[in-house]
């Protein structure tokens, strides 16, 4: 394996993330903007959508969402997710294999009031991923809790929290000319990260 270091890669894959992201943000309009798929039970197939990353804690990568909706109902079968960045102007991809674990009420608190204040109303008064008839009503719901908390805190309901991603396996993936692109695929084993070089 060449000297890792010529690709801003070092022997601890949550270290050359941060790297990487730190680039990207200044390059990118949405660095912080992942790919996260899980499994759908129901429905026997993948699903995914677009989450913001919120941060790393303690090697974990962060995101909050509704715990009621279809992705949180998906993470309570199978707690196996799959995160992946794509940076187009670094002509970076980042793919990433962890564990979920819910974050603790008091750390989602502290996220939750941290945000502005419509923000957490929004969150409040949305059934994630439930039908609506109308835009109207929606936003009826949004008024209608803006008057009931005017000079209050907005509670933050059991329904609603972070996520905890403990990662075991990290790919990096640089465009390469001729398509003879940069991959390198850590692998967590026996709590020692393992690296290989893959072919494009
Ligand atoms: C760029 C982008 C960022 C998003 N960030 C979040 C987020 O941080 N949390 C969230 O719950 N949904 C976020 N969404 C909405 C999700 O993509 C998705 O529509 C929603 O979470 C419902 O997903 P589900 O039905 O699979 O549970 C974001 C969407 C986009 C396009």
């Amino acid at each position: 394996m060449e000297d890792l270091s010529i690709y801003s890669l070092t022997k601890n894959p949550i270290e050359t993330f941060n790297v990487w992201l730190n680039e990207a943000i200044k390059v990118e309009q949405n660095a912080q903007a992942m790919s996260v798929a899980t499994y759908d039970f129901t429905h026997k197939r993948p699903s995914s959508r677009y989450i913001l990353l919120k941060g790393i804690q303690n090697n974990k990568f962060v995101f909050y969402t509704n715990y009621l909706s279809p992705k949180s109902n998906d993470l309570n079968h199978n707690s196996e997710i799959a995160l992946n960045f794509y940076w187009h102007v670094s002509k970076k991809q980042v793919r990433i294999h962890g564990k979920v674990e819910k974050m603790s009420k008091k750390d989602s608190e502290v996220y939750f009031h941290s945000r502005d204040r419509d923000s957490q109303i929004a969150s409040y008064i949305s059934a994630q991923s439930s039908p609506i008839e109308d835009k109207k009503t929606l936003e009826l719901k949004f008024a209608k809790a803006v008057q009931q908390f005017a000079g209050r805190d907005i509670p933050l309901l059991d329904n609603w929290g972070g996520y905890l991603v403990d990662p075991y396996e990290m790919e990096f993936f640089l465009y390469g000319e001729n398509r003879l692109n940069d991959r390198f695929l850590f692998e967590l084993k026996n709590n020692n990260w393992e690296v290989s070089r893959l072919q494009p």
